[in-house]
C-alpha cells in the first residue's frame, strides 16, 4: 500500500506543480480599471496603467518583486510590507507637496522611493554604513 501511495506520489505531484505554475497569477483578481478594492492612500479613480506604473517603480525603486507586498489576492492587506509602503507612500507624497513643491519647478516631485531607496529594501540610514558601503566598492 505504502509503495502504491508512493508511485502516485510521484505521479501526481509533477501534475500538481505544473497546473500551479500555468495558473495566471491573481486568477481571483482581475486588475483592470475601475475594479481596485482596497486603496487608502492613491486615488480611487486611478486608472490601471497609472497604477501598474507606479507598482513597476515600486519593484525597481527597491530591488524586489510584487510579492514582496502582496499576497496572491492584490487587494489584500495580508502583508506587513503592504503597509509599510502605505505609510511610505504618504509621506513621499506629504515631502513633495510640503517641502519641496514650494521651493519652485527644479524641485517639483524631486522625492521617490528610489532617492532613498536605490535598489534595496533597506535605504542606508547612518554615515557609519554608508562609509563601509564605499570601502566595499573600492
Ligand atoms: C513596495 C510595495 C509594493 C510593491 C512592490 C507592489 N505593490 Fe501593489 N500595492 C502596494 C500598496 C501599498 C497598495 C495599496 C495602495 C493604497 O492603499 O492606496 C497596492 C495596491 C495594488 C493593487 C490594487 C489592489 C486593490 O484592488 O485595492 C494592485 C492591483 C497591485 N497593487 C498590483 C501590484 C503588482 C502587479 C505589483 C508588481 C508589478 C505590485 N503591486 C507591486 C504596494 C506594492
Ligand atoms: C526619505 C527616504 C525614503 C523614501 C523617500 C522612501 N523610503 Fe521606504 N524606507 C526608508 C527607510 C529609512 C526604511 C527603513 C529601512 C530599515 O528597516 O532599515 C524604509 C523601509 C521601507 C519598507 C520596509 C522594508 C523592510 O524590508 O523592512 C518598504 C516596503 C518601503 N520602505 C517602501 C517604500 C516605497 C514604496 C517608497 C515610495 C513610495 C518609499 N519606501 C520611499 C526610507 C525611505
Amino acid at each position: 500500500m505504502k509503495k502504491v501511495l508512493g508511485i502516485l506520489a510521484i505521479i501526481i505531484a509533477p501534475i500538481l506543480l505544473t497546473s500551479a505554475l500555468s495558473r495566471p497569477i491573481a486568477s481571483d483578481y482581475e486588475i483592470v480599471d475601475g475594479n481596485f478594492k482596497n486603496l487608502k492612500v492613491l486615488p480611487q479613480d486611478i486608472s490601471k496603467d497609472s497604477l501598474m506604473g507606479l507598482m513597476q517603480q515600486y519593484n525597481r525603486a527597491l530591488g524586489v518583486k510584487c510579492n514582496y507586498c502582496h499576497v496572491q489576492d492584490k487587494a489584500a492587506d495580508d502583508n506587513h510590507n503592504k503597509d509599510i509602503a502605505r505609510h511610505m507612500i504618504k509621506f513621499t507624497n506629504d515631502l513633495n507637496s510640503k517641502e519641496f513643491n514650494p521651493l519652485g519647478k527644479h524641485y517639483e516631485n524631486s522625492v521617490s522611493c528610489a532617492m532613498c531607496h536605490r535598489g534595496d529594501t533597506k535605504p542606508i540610514t547612518g554615515v557609519k554604513y554608508f562609509e563601509e558601503n564605499m570601502k566595499q566598492k573600492k
